[in-house]
């Protein structure tokens, strides 16, 4: 097996997961790692483990560099299994590693999934922990994404093994930064802050003003590649996703039964065109939710369209919505639209749950009756630019 070293005694003995293609309902059309790290030092250290499946390669990898079964401490960053579902079988072979873990979240999950049989050390803001010649520093950040969340911070290296933070859904037999296509990486960083960390903006600013006060060489995350040579990039990056700053673009976003919300969906289209704004028309038959959260996470218009169907919305239409409640986008503005053949219950769902995501309404839903005509689809043309110009 190949030996990927960050530095001297400092290894990544991760995971590529090559073919998933959905992480809980968002899409990772690239596959997705799971990234660990080894400290070899006085105490032997293994950062964060891998998903369950992915067990016997994780202790394959570090079984190249040392015998597991010599695993002091493993420092379990986060609870969520795509990185703690190998701490059993590590466990089984280190017998007496201790799991270092946030308190008291940390500790609290890590027992609700895998039992209070093993050695736990909890830790909290600022505690460091000497592993010989280096010490690992845990800095807290709660609710990026889960309560238990912290990251760790090795001073002597100044590498920050950062979990979920600046991680990207990307499978790739190359680990770093300057080793593969950086564009991509930044692609899948922002599909991967839109889709998890959207609602913890606030948090992440302040996760991110501690991050650039350290000295810093290495970023490891838990997913993708590791950054050496982008480290700048990506936390200019990230101050930009977790600001409020939204980009002149809508995003037009329907699903229609026989096309008459469609016809609509692409005169209001037309009306953003005119208006000079850029846009983006999204039927949810074609595209995935999670697609579309990332083009939402800085766009300044979210308009929405469904035809009604039995006195509700059509199911894909609810399930974005439902989706992008759960994000809390932030600073939107918006309005519902929609055809509807005997009750237009369509819009008022539509515009009340882009309401309760504090989308601000700038126009009254736009109905119509059946099949809209070609007048009436100019008319809701002039009506979009003149509102949007206006
Ligand atoms: Fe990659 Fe929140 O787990």
């Amino acid at each position: 097996m190949e030996i990927v070293k960050l530095r001297d005694d400092i290894y990544y003995v991760g995971a590529v997961d090559w073919n998933v293609r959905s992480f809980h309902g968002y899409t990772t059309n690239r596959g997705a790692t799971y990234n660990a790290y080894l400290i070899i030092d006085e105490k032997i250290t293994l950062i964060d483990t891998v998903k369950e499946p992915f067990a016997e390669e994780l202790l394959e990898r570090i079984s190249e560099i040392i015998d597991p079964s010599k695993i002091d401490y493993i420092v379990s960053n986060h609870v969520e299994m795509d990185h703690s579902g190998a701490i059993p079988a590590v466990m089984e072979v280190a017998k007496n590693a201790t799991i270092v873990t946030s308190a008291p979240s940390g500790l609290k999950g890590l027992q609700a999934h895998y039992g209070d049989k093993y050695n736990y050390q909890t830790v909290k803001a600022g505690d460091t922990l000497s592993l010989g010649k280096r010490s690992l520093t845990f800095v807290a950040t709660p609710m990026l994404h889960w309560p238990d969340n912290m990251v760790t911070y090795c001073s002597e290296e100044k590498i920050l093994f950062s979990n979920d933070a600046f991680g990207q859904h990307y499978a790739s037999s190359k680990h770093f930064d300057d080793e593969v296509d950086m564009a991509v990486v930044m692609q899948e960083a922002e599909k991967y802050y839109a889709n998890i960390l959207m609602p913890y903006g606030k948090q992440a600013n302040q996760a991110i003003d501690i991050v650039q006060s350290l000295p810093l060489e290495m970023i490891a995350p838990s997913h993708g590649v590791i950054l050496r040579t982008h480290i700048t990039e990506m936390l200019d990056k990230y101050r930009y996703f977790c600001s409020e700053e939204n980009e002149k673009r809508a995003l037009v976003v329907y699903d229609s039964m026989w096309h008459s919300t469609e016809k609509m969906a692409q005169a209001i289209l037309e009306g953003f065109k005119k208006a000079g704004v850029e846009c983006i028309l999204y039927d949810l038959k074609e595209n995935h939710i999670s697609d579309i959260a990332t083009q939402v996470l800085k766009a300044e218009y979210l308009v929405v369209g469904s035809p009604t169907l039995n006195t509700n919305i059509l199911p894909t239409v609810g399930a974005f919505l439902t989706y992008m409640k759960g994000l809390s986008p932030k600073g939107k503005k918006g309005f519902a639209f929609g055809s509807y053949g005997w009750a237009a219950q369509n819009v008022a769902i539509i515009q009340k749950e882009l309401e309760a995501m504090k989308v601000e309404i700038i126009k009254e839903p736009i109905k119509m009756n059946y099949v809209p005509t070609k007048e009436q689809l100019r008319e809701i043309e002039e009506e979009v630019a003149e509102l949007i110009v206006g």
